[in-house]
């Protein structure tokens, strides 16, 4: 099933991915890059967090006012690229728990391979936004989130850059209960399943290894 996701097209994230698809844009670059762009993307996918009314003192006298109630959050970075996305919504909410998973797609098959999944172990009970800058065919997306419902994890979103038309029709049809949140919807995969025009490998260019 198709699924919409929720594009971000804020100026200020459309400015930053223009120079994150830059083929010029050097590692150092991207790197801050896709941490500011985390951090843009965090403040919108937490904005129906529920509050609850506190009493508190102001200097001027007692006041009834806000805070953020009900699960704690998780973010669950896919390695290697999702954890450059970590530290610009570590800034937002610095007390959120990480988990991490592990996956690499196989570059014949462009499928996904499983190296590590180390989760926190109240994982059930926390809301969950999962951090990788690209969907693609879907294959790794869906692999992590699968991992993680094993847990018992009800309550997911998926955070990504930029999302392929493939990659969403894929993980619609799998985990359809799952949000995703995306800086933009671009055209098609290549014929080696990379984002068209997309910005390359995310990883390779995070940490320079191409
Ligand atoms: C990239 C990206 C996603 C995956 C997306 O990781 O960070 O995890 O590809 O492709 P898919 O939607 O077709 O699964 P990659 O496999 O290159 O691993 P890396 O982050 O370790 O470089
Ligand atoms: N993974 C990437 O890093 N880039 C793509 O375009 C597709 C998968």
């Amino acid at each position: 099933m198709p699924i919409k996701p929720f594009i971000m097209d804020h100026p200020l994230i459309q400015h930053k991915l223009t120079w994150l698809r830059d083929k010029n844009t050097g590692a150092k670059e991207f790197r801050e890059l896709v941490n500011e762009i985390a951090t843009l993307m965090c403040y919108e996918a937490t904005r129906n967090l529920p509050l609850e009314d506190v009493e508190i003192e102001t200097p001027m006298g007692p006041a009834v006012t806000k805070v953020i109630s009900g699960r704690k959050l998780a973010f669950v970075p896919i390695l290697r690229a999702g954890m450059g996305m970590l530290d610009g919504v570590l800034a937002l909410i610095p007390a959120a728990k990480v988990g991490h998973i592990g996956l690499y797609r196989d570059e014949e098959t462009a499928t996904p391979v499983e190296y590590y999944c180390k989760l926190p172990a109240d994982i059930a009970e926390r809301d969950v936004i999962i951090l990788d800058p690209m969907l693609a065919t879907g294959g790794s997306a869906i692999d992590a989130i699968t991992q993680i419902k094993a847990r018992g994890c009800r309550s997911i979103k998926f955070m990504c850059i930029i999302a392929a038309p493939e990659g969403l029709e894929a993980l619609g049809e799998a985990h359809p209960d799952v949000h995703i949140y995306c800086a933009s919807l671009d055209k098609c995969l290549n014929d080696k399943k990379y984002i068209l025009p997309g910005l390359g490998d995310a990883g390779d260019r995070i940490y320079g290894t191409k």
